[in-house]
């Protein structure tokens, strides 16, 4: 039995120079071979040849670059309320809001969290959500999304479905933590997890697919863009779609100050009639380690740092401000028929290449762990949507309060839990202060966002308990 298809796969990846896949056959037992054998019929070699030959210009950044500008925007005044705005049609902030309460009473608002990434910089063994960041109470990320989901429903008195994109990595240990906590209150009707596919990695110097092990392809996840192909597969789109889902907000694990379903927001880009609305902080340095939204001939784009070449990151206005200012915090609106749309279509997402050390075994049985890249990984990102996205617009926020990302490793200078924690107890300090209360420099503040989502409910919910002065560290639940 196992002889036949030992012969099949044989000549199939014989044609596709790919045979070595079958060098330990003979030493893998029954189950062993046939986890093999369900790789490799799973993977699509002649699109990963394909992407191998082409990739020095899958994805040329270059003609993006050289006539990139600044993308239209809704900018922020100074007092940190967006008020002006740079786009064509002037739309107030209140009208914004408006149009945010009136989709969220509606039902017409699902959540989206990408969770799929391997979170290598931080060197944590879990995944990246199950990280303790509150500065009090030490509240895992994901608890700090669930309950800002929780509340937001709550505060509409509208269920609001929370999506949760996973990995082969992280999938198993996320469902579970999810479920020890009883989904921190949402039913469980409204938490819907899926996970995202892979993507071989291949060898840099042939094009040749890697074993991690002898009964194992070296996989890893195809990019947080890989959420299209999977939303559509796991019945994710259609499933929001019966119940009346029109719109998904967008974000990424790493982030504890991310304003989940932030009315305003969602504003803005319903009265623009936009198909996908991105959030972008104003870049304090040309070199900011985050993604730059440019437009280029009437269309948005995200040229990641790395990508923009010096020269065009350098650039300044008459009055010294940077032109290519807008970085991305991968907060998105995105319109659920915009998305079906282009799950229909294969070539909306292009793929990026990441040069990467893969540690593999070889014919012979050596398992080698490579000191500089010898592995490309072929990766999709959903911000590669903008582009053919109608009336894709751009809202700024304030990086202080709505961008936290939790990246590095402790004792890093930044992102890392350290810093994180104290951003975020700084921001709750804002609201203790706000609403009146003195806060001592030492002292470590935290609001759960069951006990408010907002200064202004906040300082409504305080001034009923008299709260002035707080002296030691507080955490408001
Ligand atoms: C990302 C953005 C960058 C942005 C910055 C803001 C990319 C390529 N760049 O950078 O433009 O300014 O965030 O913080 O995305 N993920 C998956 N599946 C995957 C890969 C990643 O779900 O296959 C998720 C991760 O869990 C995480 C998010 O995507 O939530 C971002 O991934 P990460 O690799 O941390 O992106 P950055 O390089 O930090």
């Amino acid at each position: 039995m196992t002889d036949n298809i030992y012969q099949s796969l044989l000549e199939k990846l014989t044609a596709l120079h790919q045979e070595h896949l079958l060098a330990h056959w003979d030493s893998l037992d029954s189950p062993r071979r046939m986890r093999l054998a369900e790789q490799i019929h799973a993977i699509d070699f002649v699109q990963l040849s394909r992407l191998y030959q082409e990739r020095g210009c899958l994805f040329d950044v270059a003609p993006l670059a050289a006539k990139a500008q600044e993308p239209p925007a809704f900018r922020l005044e100074h007092d940190g309320n967006t008020i002006g705005n740079t786009v064509g049609n002037a739309i107030s902030r209140q009208d914004a809001i408006q149009a945010g309460r009136k989709a969220l009473s509606e039902g017409q608002v699902a959540v989206l969290v990408v969770a799929g990434g391997q979170g290598t910089r931080l060197g944590f063994e879990h995944p990246k959500g199950m990280f303790p960041i509150a500065p009090v109470s030490g509240a895992t990320l994901f608890q700090i999304h669930f309950e800002k989901v929780l509340a937001r429903s709550r505060q509409y008195g509208n269920p609001i479905p929370f999506c949760v994109m996973t990995s082969p990595a992280t999938h198993e240990e996320t469902v579970d933590y999810v479920a020890e906590n009883r989904r921190f209150g949402l039913a469980e009707a409204d938490v819907i997890t899926f996970c995202q596919g892979t993507m071989p990695a291949v060898s840099l110097a042939d094009g040749k697919t890697l074993l991690a092990a002898p009964d194992q392809i070296a996989l890893s996840p195809d990019g947080h863009g890989g959420m299209l192909a999977a939303l559509k597969n796991n019945g994710v789109l259609k499933e929001l779609s019966a119940r009346g889902i029109r719109r998904l907000f967008y974000f990424q694990v790493d982030n504890p100050l991310v304003d989940i379903a932030n009315e305003e927001f969602l504003g803005y880009h319903i009265l623009a009639e936009s198909e996908l609305t991105s959030q972008v902080i104003r870049k304090q340095s040309p070199h900011d380690r985050v993604g730059n939204i440019v437009s280029v001939d009437g269309r948005l784009h995200v040229i990641e740092y790395s990508d923009l070449p010096d020269a065009v990151a350098e650039r300044r206005k008459p009055d010294g401000s940077l032109e290519i200012w807008a970085g991305s915090i991968a907060v998105h609106v995105m319109n659920l028929d915009f998305l079906e749309r282009q799950a229909d279509n294969a070539a909306a997402l292009p793929f990026h290449v990441a040069k990467k050390k893969t540690p593999f075994v070889t014919p012979q049985g050596d398992l080698i762990k490579p000191s500089e890249p010898n592995a490309i990984k072929f990766e999709r990102f959903i911000f590669d949507l903008l582009p053919s996205a109608n009336n894709a617009a751009v809202v700024e926020v304030d990086s202080k309060r709505h961008f936290a990302p939790l990246k590095n490793a402790s004792g890093s200078p930044s992102d890392s839990p350290e810093t994180v924690r104290k951003q975020v107890s700084d921001y709750y300090a804002e609201w203790l202060i706000k609403s009146g209360a003195t806060v001592a420099p030492a002292a470590k503040v935290e609001v759960s966002p069951l006990f408010a989502l907002s200064a202004e409910t906040f300082a409504e919910k305080v001034a009923k308990n008299g709260m002035t002065a707080v002296t030691a560290d507080v955490c408001f639940r």
